[in-house]
């Protein structure tokens, strides 16, 4: 199954991920950025585990975002008939809320890997789908391994996948 509308972006609560090369990849999944080797001064330290909570967080892709400039000229041109008519937030989120075929397909996904509807959250700006997961759900869904890296010097330590 292929999401062409959908990339993944893994949220952390605590620092920011870093991703080194994944477990092998499965025919469905695909690479669409990775380190060709890990960050200077962090090592791997030892695997995430399980049980942990990894919220999850998936971009979709958002519509009319070619015409951001235009809708912009036509606001503040004086020559427009549009000008000075900004938008409202509600206007702001609908005329780039992803289609409903984005959504639905995401979450569809999702549920059939088995996340319950309640795991399953829409951002406020319809940009985002979030999921309550833990980093075991999460690797199997991914098919990738999450590993705790520690900085040499400082012994600060960061989740990566
Ligand atoms: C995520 O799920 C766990 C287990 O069901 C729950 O305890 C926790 O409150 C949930 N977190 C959020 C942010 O919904």
């Amino acid at each position: 199954m292929r999401f062409p509308s959908a990339f993944v972006v893994l949220g952390l609560s605590v620092g920011s991920a870093i991703a080194a090369p994944s477990s092998t990849i499965h025919s469905h999944h695909v690479v669409h950025e990775k380190r060709a080797a890990e960050p200077l001064n962090w090592a791997l330290s030892h695997r995430l585990e399980g049980h942990k909570r990894l919220p999850l967080r998936i971009g979709l892709t958002q519509r009319n975002v070619h015409n951001i400039e235009e809708m912009l000229m036509a606001v503040s041109h004086p020559e427009s008939p549009e000008y000075g008519k900004h938008w409202t937030p509600q206007q702001v989120v609908d005329t780039f809320a992803p289609s409903d075929e984005s959504v639905n397909k995401v979450v569809g996904w999702l549920e059939n890997f088995g996340f319950s509807r309640d795991k399953i959250k829409m951002s406020a700006n319809k940009g985002w789908i979030q999921v309550n997961a833990t980093v075991s759900e999460v690797e199997e869904l991914l098919d990738a391994e999450y590993h705790v890296y520690k900085h040499a010097e400082t012994g600060e330590e960061q989740f990566g996948e």
